[in-house]
């Protein structure tokens, strides 16, 4: 997958292995601007993340993947380029998605809390732009792992063949100009964002592919613009 996210953050582990990119390290915004982005817009009514309990589901997810375990989310570079060059077909999807499975039922009621930028960075005192690539990095797997799961895998072989596709440049330089220029127009740009990456691979991989990459997109962005939503193409 592309571009996805805020921000290209394109970690390119082995030419073979698919390349998760995340939006947020690339975009050079400030603290402040990244914080803003983090905000949760409707907090629900959840238990408080304990580091202890983050701590033992994030060695779980390690463990299974045969990554080193004492990687946790102030490593989320490290983490999200590793995982990136693990998924190299269904299967190892599937295993990835174990792992992100036992992850989540470790933590389950403390899960949206602890996958709250403002308490990786308030509490876990991570770096702003580490806790936004953590973030976006676990909604991704959510929307791979969950309702995107055998969308992604029936086109899994052309995204990976188009992974780093000159056409869809436009989109994220687009997206990256208009954040610039007025940060609060964050939530339209994550729009034409989406709708860019749905065209450009509906020509690349087709109808289906363009929503799957439209959705991936989408959910990394969803808690701070709950109202997006991709639609299939039809013709
Ligand atoms: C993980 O992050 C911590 C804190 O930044 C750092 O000290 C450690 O070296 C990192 N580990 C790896 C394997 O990158
Ligand atoms: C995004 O735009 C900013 C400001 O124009 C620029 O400094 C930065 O290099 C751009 N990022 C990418 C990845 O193009």
């Amino acid at each position: 997958m592309k571009r996805l996210g805020l921000v290209v953050l394109w970690l390119t582990f082995g030419t073979s292995a698919l390349r998760l990119s995340d939006s947020v390290l690339d975009l050079h915004l400030t603290d402040e601007q990244l914080l803003q982005l983090s905000l949760h817009p409707n907090q629900a009514a959840i238990d408080d993340c304990v580091a202890q309990d983050l701590d033992l589901a994030q060695r779980g997810f390690n463990m299974q993947l045969n990554m080193p375990q004492n990687l946790n989310f102030l490593n989320a570079t490290t983490l999200w380029g590793m995982i990136g060059a693990f998924i190299k077909d269904a299967d190892s999807l599937v295993t990835v998605c174990q792992a992100r499975q036992m992850f989540y039922d470790t933590l389950r009621t403390e899960y949206d809390s602890c996958m709250d930028p403002s308490y990786l960075i308030n509490s876990g005192g991570a770096p702003v732009n580490t806790a936004m690539l953590y973030v976006h990095m676990m909604r991704h797997l959510e929307f791979m792992c969950g309702g995107g799961f055998g969308v992604y895998t029936d086109d899994m072989d052309c995204f990976l063949k188009n992974d780093n596709d000159p056409s869809l440049d436009p989109c994220f330089q687009t997206f990256n100009q208009t954040i610039h220029q007025d940060y609060n127009q964050l939530c339209p740009a994550v729009n034409t964002y989406m709708n860019c990456m749905n065209d450009g691979y509906v020509k690349l991989c087709g109808n289906v592919a363009g929503w799957t990459m439209c959705e991936y997109e989408r959910v990394g962005y969803a808690w701070n613009c709950p109202g997006l939503r991709c639609y299939l193409t039809q013709n």
